[in-house]
């Protein structure tokens, strides 16, 4: 158990994040901060009056200040604007990295030892703001979206064999956005190569919903995004680093040569423990699946020419 953990944003994402935070007692105390008045006060309180019911010990604190959040170890950031029909993740990129970056440097003045998880949109390059501006080393600054994204393939592919969610491993790696690459290669159903269970086309048409999988839902929702999947993925990568799990999960990380690139972020698979990232493991790809990674980090370099 962490000592203290900091969501910062209280909205969909982060007060779910923050629940599923206490729930699991990954921190004697959940610190949530928001710019809104009230609102991760009255959400904080809420939240600890379920811990009667649901049986934590987590304290959950609302705050708009950094004051509360001193010492955290780590540190959720879900601030920003989401999605709305019609605009894509890179629409959001000026206003969330004004947001982000502020963000940051508030955490590198109030925990500066402390881990970041970037959950706010667009993920990679929010991530490369948040490097930027704490001034943090590579392995303490990681983004969520692979492990959302693979959630989303591993139900898909669970749904069209109705077979268990638990019995589907595989990996979704790139940026998140469209060009995000499942790979099919990794893709395996209780060790079977899911090639062997599902027709070509089926697979296919999987791969294409996975990668539209959050517009889908803002079409559904039209005043905003997904946040019961993404808050389940952003706490499962803490719940790795609280209790030093090592697991390989597909997390954004800058990358220095890995995969062949450079100064990118980019959703590779990751070990998370107490250090943050403590490896970025490297596997052999399909000739297609490795260009389809290059593009979609091509398409990272270009958004972060907007931020510069
Ligand atoms: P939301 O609008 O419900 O919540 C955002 C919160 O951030 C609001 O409460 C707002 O007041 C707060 N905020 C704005 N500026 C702030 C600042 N300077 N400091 C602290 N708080 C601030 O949005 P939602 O649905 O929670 O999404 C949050 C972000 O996460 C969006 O950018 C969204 O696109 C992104 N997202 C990313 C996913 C991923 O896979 N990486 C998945 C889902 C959402
Ligand atoms: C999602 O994938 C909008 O990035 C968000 O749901």
């Amino acid at each position: 158990m962490f000592n203290k953990i900091t969501v910062v944003g209280a909205g969909n994402v982060g007060a779910t994040a923050a629940q599923r935070v206490a729930e699991k007692n990954l921190a004697r105390t959940v610190v949530m901060v928001d710019v809104v008045d009230g609102v991760p006060q009255g959400k904080g309180l809420d939240q600890w009056q379920s811990a009667p019911i649901e049986g934590f010990d987590s304290r959950v604190v609302g705050s708009n200040g950094y004051e509360t959040a001193v010492g955290s170890e780590l540190f959720i950031v879900t601030a920003g604007i989401a999605r709305k029909p019609g605009m894509s993740r890179d629409d959001l990129v000026k206003t969330n990295a004004g947001i982000v970056s502020s963000v940051a440097k508030e955490i590198a003045r109030v925990a500066p030892k402390s881990i970041i998880i970037v959950v706010s949109n667009p993920l990679d390059v929010m991530c490369y703001v948040a490097m930027k501006a704490s001034g943090f080393p590579k392995e303490r600054v990681i983004g969520m979206a692979g492990v959302l994204d693979t959630a989303r393939y591993r139900a898909f592919l669970a749904e069209a064999m109705d077979v268990s969610v638990e019995d589907i491993q595989a990996m979704v790696l790139g940026g998140h956005g469209d060009t995000m690459v499942p790979l099919v290669s990794y893709t395996t159903v209780s060790g079977i190569p899911v090639t062997q269970l599902l027709a070509q086309d089926k697979l296919d048409a999987i791969v294409q919903r996975t990668r539209g999988g959050g517009a889908e839902i803002v079409n559904f929702l039209k005043t905003g995004s997904a946040y019961y999947a993404p808050s389940a993925a952003a706490v499962q990568m803490a719940e790795a680093i609280v209790l030093d799990k090592k697991r390989i999960l597909p997390c954004a990380a800058w990358l220095t040569g890995e995969y062949g690139l450079t100064d990118v972020f980019c959703g590779v698979p990751c070990k998370l423990g107490k250090g943050g990232i403590e490896k970025i493991i490297e596997v052999t790809l399909t000739p297609a699946e490795r260009s389809a990674l290059l593009a979609s980090a091509q398409a990272v370099k270009d958004t972060m020419q907007v931020v510069g």
